[in-house]
């Protein structure tokens, strides 16, 4: 007997791409004041209004969650497992931060028990951000990917890892072979790809760490695992895109060493690509291949302004996740790295809006860096699905989609938040989309995870906040 239940809340989800809707993003959007959602095994059975749904679901119970609005649960396109307590490190730039605080923390997960209680750390801190759904490096051991999995099974979660492949410019403790990199890939790929939730990204770390062997591993097994996600970082920093010229001179470009080994296309996602030139990103858009734009590690290493008005170009769509990027990001929350992008953004409008330079305006592409809610929930939720090529499952309410969801109070976090919010709605719950969005928008660039109140993972309360 399939197991019902039914929440009845107010509801806000993305139908579609708002970037394709400039200065009509509302058809993008679906907002239901007073909505109801049936769960059938963790699965969307019927969505829309109370009134409907529950005439044709006659006798079912529903949970009532009241005063808040409903999104879908976060998608976290590039995490990093092994680094929830290097969060923060102070002072350095990416290569550097690697070395002195990254690698000597990772090597401790070949440690079973610290892999193990530190897996449960870090989807305690997930859920707590209402973030469902991510995609993450694990360590170069294979304890780390096993005890990863392992959790997120048993919080019944759509992930998505794999072992994490680096065969140079680490110590010792960290670098693998390409051989054992292959071997144990696919040991693990057969133990947990597409067991419950569970979806494995071969993983090269980044061009950097990775020889052309382990590269061309990487290819074969792509090409034996077809269904596999491949999961890397791209053009983060400078002094790294440098390096990467150096280590590969037959590659004319960053992208060129994935083209190279077979590996840019569909289900391929790269961490960044702060530095990706013109001709980088229209080769992303025809292969089909993700970026994950991480504001908030982008800042806090100081790598650059991600050009988000260029990814979104009409003419050559990338498609894009929002990353945490965590500890390069120094914190788990998507609310945080939404504010984030919205700085970048934002900076990038200025860069090119003409007050600068007049003769590098781009009045559409500037146009294209604001983050309205819309866009930014989007990136959050669908579009990160989109990216993963997992939006058959996740990203939106659209029935038979799996039901994770997040329930935000608008009003908590910063002392002033209630004040603030009162602005749209006096105080109210949402009665029209554009207010609706008007408090996420506050949500997005005041607030951080107090604003989570609940987490639910396939149709059950995962996460409740304290005293709320
Ligand atoms: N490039 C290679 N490894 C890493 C990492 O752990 N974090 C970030 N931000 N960039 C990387
Ligand atoms: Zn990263």
């Amino acid at each position: 007997m399939a197991t019902a239940s039914a929440i009845r809340g107010t509801f806000f989800d993305l139908v579609d791409d708002p970037w394709k809707h400039v200065g009509r993003e509302q058809e993008a959007a679906r907002f239901t004041f007073d909505g109801l959602m049936v769960v059938r095994d963790g699965v969307i059975a019927d969505f829309g209004d109370y009134a409907e749904v529950s005439r044709r679901n006659p006798g079912i119970q529903a949970t009532h969650i009241k005063g808040r609005v409903i999104v879908p649960g976060f998608i976290d396109g590039h995490i990093h497992f092994p680094q929830v307590r290097v969060l923060g490190a102070y002072g350095n730039q990416l290569l550097d931060w690697l070395q002195n605080w990254i690698f000597p923390e990772e090597e401790k997960y070949g440690d079973r028990n610290y892999a193990r209680g530190a897996a449960g750390r870090f989807f305690d801190a997930l859920l707590a951000a209402g973030t469902t759904t991510c995609q993450a490096f694990t360590t170069s051991n294979p304890v780390s990917t096993e005890e990863f999995f392992g959790e997120a099974a048993r919080r019944n979660m759509r992930v998505i890892a794999g072992l994490t492949g680096i065969d140079r410019f680490a110590p010792e403790g960290t670098v693998i072979s390409p051989d054992f990199f292959y071997r144990e890939t696919k040991r693990l790929i057969g133990e947990y790809h597409r067991k419950g939730r569970n979806l494995y990204a071969i993983t090269p770390r980044f061009a950097v760490g990775c020889t052309d062997e382990m590269m061309e591993a990487c290819r074969r097994l792509k090409e034996e695992h077809p269904d596999c996600w491949i999961n890397t970082h791209i053009s983060e920093n400078p002094t790294e895109l440098r390096t990467s010229r150096l280590e590969f001179p037959d590659c004319h470009d960053y992208t060129a060493v994935h083209e190279k080994h077979g590996l840019l296309g569909p289900k391929f996602t790269a961490g960044h690509g702060v530095w990706l030139s013109d001709d980088e990103f229209r080769r992303f858009s025809r292969a089909g291949a993700a970026i994950s734009f991480c504001p908030l590690s982008n800042l806090f290493l100081g790598s650059g302004l991600f050009r988000i008005g260029r990814a979104t170009d009409p003419e050559h769509p990338v498609r894009l996740s929002l990353g945490s990027d965590v500890g390069g990001g120094n914190a788990f929350s998507l609310i945080r790295v939404l504010e984030e992008a919205y700085k970048v953004g934002l900076c990038n409008n200025t860069m090119l809006d003409g007050s600068v330079n007049p003769r590098e305006q781009d009045m559409a592409e500037a146009e294209r860096n604001k983050l309205n809610p819309y866009r930014g929930y989007y990136l959050a939720t669908l579009g990160g699905a989109r990216s993963l090529y997992l939006d058959d499952v996740l990203g939106n309410f659209d029935v038979g989609k799996e039901a994770d969801f997040v329930a935000l109070d608008w009003n908590a976090g910063q002392a002033a938040m209630g004040w603030h919010q009162s602005l749209i709605t006096g105080g109210n719950v949402p009665e029209t989309m554009d207010q609706a969005a008007q408090l996420l928008f506050g949500i997005m660039v005041c607030g951080d995870d107090r604003n989570v109140d609940e987490t639910w993972v396939a149709g059950r309360r995962a996460y409740k906040k304290a005293g709320a």
